[in-house]
């Protein structure tokens, strides 16, 4: 089977999609510099999956500790999930995030061809549709006009993607775009980990029901929408997972660029959240309307049949099972990774 390098592995998502790989019989590498995450994520993945993950503490912007890693592992296909995706930081610091999110794709490209590896899958977003496409969004439109830092990181990455693969045609490129990830593992055991005040909205839900916030503001509700809250297209992080399983198989066996979204196809209300995370929980989650955020869309979803039909994926998990998941691990691990048993 094949064997599988995740740039930024032990992070939110890369540990997750390990999992799924491992269940799915391939071998893995990882590499992080656990800047925003803990080498504890990727004991668990072995816990959970019985099977040992190859791990280096790595800066993914060093050409020479990459090529250390393809020299001593045989590599198949990366996938390259790291980078920094706070959306206010990136509009604060520009430059780090542009320095860091280029500059881990440049390399991992240069030292990949030196290296003789030829298949890459990345972790893009939603956010690259910009403000003006309309909903739901489809891969074929173009990108749009970005509204931070963060998403310009990503719309510029997908870019030199797309030119890197038009220069050498047996380059074999995913593009990922991912909407509203969210859920943990059934286990409990992994989940998303941030530091300090999360930015996003089902981290914090789940920080207010374990009593960590007094309570949660919900930005907005005189929106265009069926309950005046913004609307999303929220997705299970294992179903999210899965779908790179799939990428995986399409990416060893094609060359050039292909694009696809990763969502359910179905928006829900931040209302809807919050009352469904309540009812499956039995937990109250106490929260007041507020003023909406800068450069927040009223909705966004995806047109997800390109990834059925050619990934052969489909998301299986509902909303009651994205907050019962991610509130088993909240509770099992108040303080993420930073207290482990
Ligand atoms: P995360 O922060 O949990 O994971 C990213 C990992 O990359 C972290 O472990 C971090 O330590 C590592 N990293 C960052 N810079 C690095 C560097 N220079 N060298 C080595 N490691 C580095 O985030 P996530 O939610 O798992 O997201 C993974 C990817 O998916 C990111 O690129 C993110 O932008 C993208 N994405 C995430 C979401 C989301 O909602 N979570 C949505 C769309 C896209
Ligand atoms: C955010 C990013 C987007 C990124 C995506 C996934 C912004 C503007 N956009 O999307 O670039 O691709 O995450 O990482 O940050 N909400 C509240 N109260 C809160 C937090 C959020 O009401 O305390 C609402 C938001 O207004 C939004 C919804 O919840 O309507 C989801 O927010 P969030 O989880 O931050 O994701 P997005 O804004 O969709």
């Amino acid at each position: 089977m094949a064997t599988i390098l995740l740039a930024g592995g032990a992070g939110y998502i890369g540990s997750h999609t390990a999992v799924e790989l491992l269940n799915a019989g391939y071998d893995v590498v990882a590499a992080d510099n656990f800047s925003n995450s803990s080498p504890e994520s990727i004991r668990r993945v072995e816990e959970i999956t019985g099977k040992p993950v190859k791990l280096y503490e790595a800066d993914i912007r060093d050409n020479a500790k990459l090529a250390q890693i393809f020299r001593e592992n045989s590599i198949d296909a990366v996938i390259h999930f790291a980078g920094l995706k706070a959306v206010g930081e990136s509009v604060a610091k520009p430059l780090k995030y542009y320095r860091n999110n280029i500059d881990t794709t440049l390399s991992l490209l240069e030292t990949m061809q030196e290296a003789g590896v030829r298949n890459i899958i990345f972790s893009s977003s939603a956010t690259v549709y910009g403000e003006e496409n309309p909903v739901p969004y489809l891969e074929t439109m173009q990108r749009g006009v970005c509204t931070n830092p963060y998403g310009w990181t990503k719309a510029m990455m997908e870019q030199i993607f797309e030119d890197a693969a038009k220069a050498d045609p047996m380059l074999s490129v995913i593009l990922l775009r991912y909407f509203n990830p969210i859920g943990a593992h059934p286990s409990g055991r992994i989940g998303e980990d941030p530091l300090g005040i999360p930015n996003n909205l089902m981290p914090y839900v789940t920080q207010v029901a374990v009593g960590k916030r007094e309570f949660l503001t919900i930005f907005g509700n005189d929106y265009p929408t069926k309950d005046g809250t913004c609307m999303r297209d929220y997705i299970h992080v294992v179903d999210l997972a899965k779908g790179h399983v799939k990428a995986v198989a399409y990416v060893l066996g094609h060359s050039g660029t292909e694009v696809f979204n990763l969502g359910t196809g179905t928006p829900y209300s931040v209302n809807d959240i919050v009352n469904t995370f309540e009812r499956v929980n039995g937990v109250k989650v106490a929260h007041v309307y507020g003023d909406r955020r800068a450069g927040d869309l009223p909705e966004f979803y995806a047109n997800a049949d390109k990834a059925a039909a050619l990934l052969d994926w489909k998301t299986e998990k509902t909303l009651e099972d994205m907050c019962r998941d991610a509130w088993n691990w909240q509770k099992q691990n108040p303080d993420g990774y930073r207290n482990p048993d």
